[in-house]
């Protein structure tokens, strides 16, 4: 194989001369298009954006609130800003924040910063994902906030204890015996793609209580910021029982399928990182999702539909059920008398895995305050869930979800008036 030793051509000679004594901004357009691109896609996966950019502020350039139970902390600024961002990252400096929630100075890291997940990190994608923050990010002069919580809450030296405790060292190691798509849906579910930040239940130090499918609260299902990220495991009733792979994949890609469409906290995951998945990255997810045996549930038999249980008409609201009445008057037209919606469009209520749940957050929280707009390839959601927070009050609010739990063999307890009051006013200064 001579021709692998041939000398360089002289504009190649020349280029390389270039790569070696140029600093790397230059060298970037040279060289490495193809590896900042491959960063951009896994900055996608890591869905970076969402956190790191404040509402109508500059892509990267940090500034978001975040509520953590000890208070309000903000993301930062990660553009390539030397002064205010992380242009002075060495790339050893950047992989230590990303795995071990460290900054450059030292300082650790909040784990509102999903580093749990992102040391499943390969240095591969690492290298890339530098690459592309170093020189796809446009820089921006832009300082970081103060956390908002006072002394001792604000100390950051417990973290040191806290990693020691529940941090899980090193990055994704290939199971043996699962497939190639099974190994890159489950590097990319606990790694970048931080699924279970939302959906893995938390204990009292505010850790995931298990970081991959060896622990079995993994993707159970839990509650962050007001939203119970489902259960993602195999259980009929409130997980992914009685979805295929098919639907899984398709859920991710647009945001909703026969079962189900996107609210809450999850509209933004679709909006800003999985719609952006290639096809066998989103097959992987789905098949590795598809292979967590059923946990968590709600403890009721398997579900099915029962076309004779509860109808709601205009003409003939049950007298009596305050929920029925609401729903015919409010929400009806759109969900529908079967509360089987309109798939895809409009999720049914009827056997719907959130509806069926014990914690019903979620469902206070989207009747309260509606949801972002789910936006596919730049087209917007024909008809979002509205906000009835200025609309209804706490009772009609907890009358009505009771109804919908209640309805059509769902088989759920009532909704107490307490709990949307609380929710109510948890989710206010975001209104
Ligand atoms: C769920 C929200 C969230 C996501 C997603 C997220 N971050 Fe962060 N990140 C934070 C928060 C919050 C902080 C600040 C924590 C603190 O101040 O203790 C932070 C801090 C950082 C820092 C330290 C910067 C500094 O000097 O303060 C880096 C680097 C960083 N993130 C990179 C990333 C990258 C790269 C991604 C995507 C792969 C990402 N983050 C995704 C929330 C997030
Ligand atoms: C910021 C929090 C958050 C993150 C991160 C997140 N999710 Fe979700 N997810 C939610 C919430 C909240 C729901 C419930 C609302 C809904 O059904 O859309 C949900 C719902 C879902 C559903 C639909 C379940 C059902 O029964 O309706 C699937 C599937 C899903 N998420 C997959 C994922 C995957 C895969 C990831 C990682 C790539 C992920 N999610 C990351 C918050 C999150
Ligand atoms: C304009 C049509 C419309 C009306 C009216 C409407 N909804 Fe919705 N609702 C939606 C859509 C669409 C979604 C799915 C999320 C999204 O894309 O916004 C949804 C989602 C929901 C969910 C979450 C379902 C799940 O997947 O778990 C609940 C609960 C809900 N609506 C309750 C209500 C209640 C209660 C009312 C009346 C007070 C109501 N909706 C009125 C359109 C509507």
């Amino acid at each position: 194989m001579k021709s692998m030793f041939k000398p360089l051509g002289a504009a190649a000679f020349a280029a390389s001369i270039a790569l070696a004594t140029f600093p790397l901004a230059a060298r970037a357009d040279a060289a490495s298009d193809a590896l900042v691109s491959r960063g951009a896609y896994l900055a996608k996966a890591g869905d970076c954006i969402a956190c790191h950019t404040a509402p109508r502020g500059k892509p990267m350039a940090g500034g978001l609130p975040m509520t953590t139970p000890l208070g309000a902390i903000y993301t930062t600024n990660i553009t390539p800003d030397p002064d205010t961002g992380i242009g002075r990252y060495t790339e050893e400096d950047f992989a230590r924040a990303l795995r071990e929630g460290v900054a450059k100075d030292g300082h650790n890291l909040y784990p509102a910063m999903p580093y749990p997940s992102y040391a499943k990190i390969n240095d591969d994608d690492m290298h890339a994902l530098y690459a592309y923050f170093m020189h796809g990010v446009t820089p921006v002069k832009q300082a970081n906030r103060e956390p908002g919580m006072k002394w001792p809450l604000n100390m950051r030296w417990p973290l040191k204890i806290w990693n020691a405790v529940f941090l899980d060292k090193g990055v994704y190691k290939e199971k043996t015996g699962k497939d190639v798509a099974w190994n890159r849906g489950a590097y990319l579910t606990q790694g970048l793609g931080h699924c279970g930040a939302c959906h893995t239940p938390r204990g009292i130090a505010f850790q995931e209580k298990a970081l991959d499918e060896s622990g079995s609260a993994f993707l159970t299902g839990g509650v962050l910021d007001n939203w119970f990220g489902s259960n993602l495991t195999g259980d009929h009733n409130t997980g992914l029982g009685r979805w295929s792979e098919q639907e899984v994949a398709t859920f991710l890609k647009t945001g909703a399928n026969a079962h189900a469409t996107a609210f809450g906290s999850m509209t933004s995951v679709i909006n800003n990182s999985t719609q952006a998945l290639n096809d066998t990255d989103i097959a992987a997810m789905a098949r590795y999702l598809k292979s967590l045996p059923a946990a968590g549930g709600n403890g009721n038999p398997p579900y099915s539909y029962d076309p004779k249980a509860t109808k709601v008409t205009l003409t003939r609201p049950a007298a009596t059920d305050s929920g029925a009445r609401v729903y015919a008057a409010f929400c009806m037209h759109c969900h529908g008398i079967d509360g089987r919606g309109f798939a895809p469009m409009l999720a049914p209520l009827a056997g719907n895995p959130n509806v069926l749940e014990k914690d019903a957050s979620s469902l206070i929280n989207v009747t309260l305050n509606g949801t972002e707009d789910l936006v596919i390839q730049g087209v917007p959601a024909p008809y979002p869930m509205p906000r009835y927070a200025p609309v209804l009050n706490d009772q009609q609010i907890a009358d009505v979800v009771t109804f919908i739990r209640g309805s059509w063999n769902n088989g759920m307890p009532a909704v107490k008036v307490e709990d949307v009051a609380k929710m109510r006013k948890s989710t206010e200064a975001a209104r």
